[in-house]
């Protein structure tokens, strides 16, 4: 068993699915008490029962990351169990849906932004603080390449992409005289949920269409599996990113290169 994040804590949001699944187990593998966070109540807890029964350690707080007494509640949460918060990965996010910006409803932009920008933010400013008192600790958001790149029929996603990449490199300099280092990850699509709503939005009728078209653009020619996502995440939380801050990492096969 790999020792990395023995006595630390990890705070996951997007825990009950995909790549905040994914992270939740690989930190907890690797000594982390976790702390899970999702809007989804059972399968939140099923994420913790699971890391639990491995001999991990781990909470599981539902919570609707959109709403501020849920970030209080759940950051409360992780300083009451386990005295502090070491790693975040602030991960939780939505699609929307796919479509020509100029047909996408004011209400569902506000949505994506709600969720994928402002959360994000809040769910920095209200863990920071927590880390700046223990001496330091690392931030992960989780960004895309849509927040790299044009995403035709994901305006919205994008914007709120491109927002998290801007909130990751200002924070990393504001919080590195604390000893917080902040950096996102870019994931091009992965095989979770989300990247089978992919899909189904691009292509409703032949989903398995779209991901071949994918995989044409894809020099490794393959979606992304979500513990390929986590061995990133799990690096840059860890001591071995000790000198790595403000940075974006993609993990997308090629696709940006
Ligand atoms: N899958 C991809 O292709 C892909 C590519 C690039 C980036 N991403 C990003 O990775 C992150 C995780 O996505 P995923 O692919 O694992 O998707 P997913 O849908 O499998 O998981 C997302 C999780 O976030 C949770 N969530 C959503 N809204 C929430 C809220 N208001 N409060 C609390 N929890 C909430 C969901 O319940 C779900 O468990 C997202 O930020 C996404 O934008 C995904």
């Amino acid at each position: 068993m790999q020792t990395r994040f023995q006595g630390k804590v990890a705070l996951v949001t997007g825990a009950a699915s995909g790549i905040g699944l994914a992270i939740a187990q690989r930190l907890a593998s690797e000594g982390a008490s976790v702390v899970a966070v999702d809007v989804q109540r059972d399968r939140v807890v099923e994420c913790a029962e699971a890391i639990m029964a491995t001999g991990g350690k781990a909470l599981a707080v539902q919570a609707d990351v959109t709403r501020r007494e849920d970030i209080e509640r759940y950051v409360k949460a992780a300083t009451d169990a386990y005295g502090g918060i070491d790693c975040f990965f602030n991960n939780a996010g939505i699609l929307g849906e796919v479509g020509p910006f100029i047909d996408c409803p004011d209400e569902l932009f506000d949505r994506v932004m709600a969720v994928n920008v402002k959360a994000a933010w809040l769910g920095m400013k209200l863990v920071a603080p927590v880390m700046i008192r223990g001496g330091g600790g690392a931030i992960v958001n989780t960004a895309s390449v849509a927040g790299l790149r044009a995403s035709p029929g994901l305006l919205a996603y994008s914007v709120s992409k491109h927002a998290v990449v801007g909130m990751t490199r200002s924070a990393a300099v504001e919080l590195a005289p604390h000893k917080v280092r902040v950096n996102a990850i870019c994931p091009a699509p992965i095989d979770t949920p989300m990247g089978q709503l992919l899909g189904e939005g691009f292509n409703p009728d032949n989903p398995m269409a779209f991901r071949e078209r994918m995989h044409a653009r894809i020099p490794l020619a393959r979606y992304g599996s979500a513990q390929e996502v986590a061995a990133l995440a799990a690096f840059l939380c860890s001591a071995d990113a000790s000198y790595i801050n403000g940075g974006l990492y993609t993990v997308d096969g090629g696709s940006t290169a």
